[in-house]
């Protein structure tokens, strides 16, 4: 048996149209994409609501799933349709009422030079019970470090897609951020302004406003962000799309992260290790507490989630 310490309550899988036991499946050394990187993938929530389990924003999420496929020139042996009938049938398997969600296509077994002109195109589809992403003090407020390494530029490689080579950067970030005390990463781009986390969107506030940037600041336009700004706008809290720049976050009355696995999570303090010849500076951001329009949005977002608020039952799809 695999250890599932890190995969609670993760039974079964979905793999190529079978559903394995969690430790069934061994895949061979020699794959594709274990070497380059070659997988796309995406990360997507269920939720249990009153009516039963939810998955929230199902189709935008399987839309860029498929973007991030021909960016990386798949053939997929799957259309959306499919797709979204196997993520359902692997949450209903593994009988979830709440879960992460993993669907990764990936060149598979066949060559090994750079072309993977022999190497199928396969899809495994994982779920599991995966609560607060940073730990339940995470809503407390988090502390992230403003990183010395630039994020990718989207002039680089194409940022709309969730390319597996292309996360390097964020797990290595990730980890340097750790070892300096910090929660969470935080990227400047190659223009010396904010772009975002290794896997989460940058909102700050600033006298009621809530601000964030877009694709032409090499971010991913996450699709909890998007959902935000539309909750803030429709709860008349006012909205700017547009550059960050650093004294945006330093300046801010709050900060606040969006992303699938964060859901939307204060941020309380920043650690600036951006300059490599300075020395590390650490501040609060606002008055270094969650702030009351991060709250608002927090709660919003996670009644809308639970199916608790009709108005936002469109971005609900059950599992059966
Ligand atoms: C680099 C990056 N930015 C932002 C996000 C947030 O995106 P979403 O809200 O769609 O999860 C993610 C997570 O998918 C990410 O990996």
């Amino acid at each position: 048996m695999l250890d599932t310490t890190h995969f609670p309550k993760a039974t079964k899988f979905w793999h190529m149209g079978k559903i394995h036991p969690w430790s069934d499946l061994t895949l061979h050394p020699m794959v594709h994409a274990l070497h380059y990187g070659t997988s796309v993938f995406e990360g997507i929530r269920a939720y249990s609501t009153p009516a039963g389990p939810r998955i929230f924003r199902l189709p935008e999420h399987v839309d860029r799933f498929f973007v991030s496929a021909e960016v990386v020139k798949m053939a997929v042996p799957y259309n959306k349709e499919e797709v979204t009938a196997a993520i359902k049938q692997t949450v209903r398997e593994n009988g979830l009422e709440s879960c992460y969600i993993r669907p990764l296509f990936y060149y598979g077994y066949g060559n090994l030079g750079l072309i993977p002109k022999a190497s199928p195109v396969e899809l495994v589809i994982a779920v599991w019970e995966w609560n607060a992403y940073m730990g339940e003090a995470a809503v407390n407020g988090i502390r992230v470090y403003l990183s010395p390494w630039r994020r990718t530029h989207h002039s680089q490689v194409d940022m709309r897609a969730k390319l597996g080579g292309a996360y390097v950067q964020c797990t290595i970030n990730g980890l340097d951020a750790r070892a300096q005390g910090a929660d969470e990463a935080l990227f400047l781009n190659l223009e010396g302004r904010i772009a975002e986390g290794p896997g989460e969107n940058l909102f700050v506030v600033k006298n009621g406003t809530i601000k964030t940037n877009d694709m032409s600041e090499s971010i991913l336009e996450g699709i909890t962000r998007t959902s935000v700004l539309e909750i803030a706008r429709d709860s008349g809290i006012k909205t700017t799309v547009a550059p960050l720049a650093n004294e945006d976050l330093v300046g801010a009355d709050e900060a606040f992260f969006t992303g699938t696995a964060v859901e939307v999570i204060p941020i309380t303090r920043l650690i600036d290790g951006s300059d490599r010849n300075a020395p590390r500076r650490e501040v609060p951001i606002g008055m270094g507490k969650p702030g009351p329009v991060t709250l608002r949005l927090r709660q919003s977002y996670l009644d809308i989630v639970h199916g608790m608020n009709p108005r936002y039952e469109k971005w609900l799809t059950p599992v059966d």
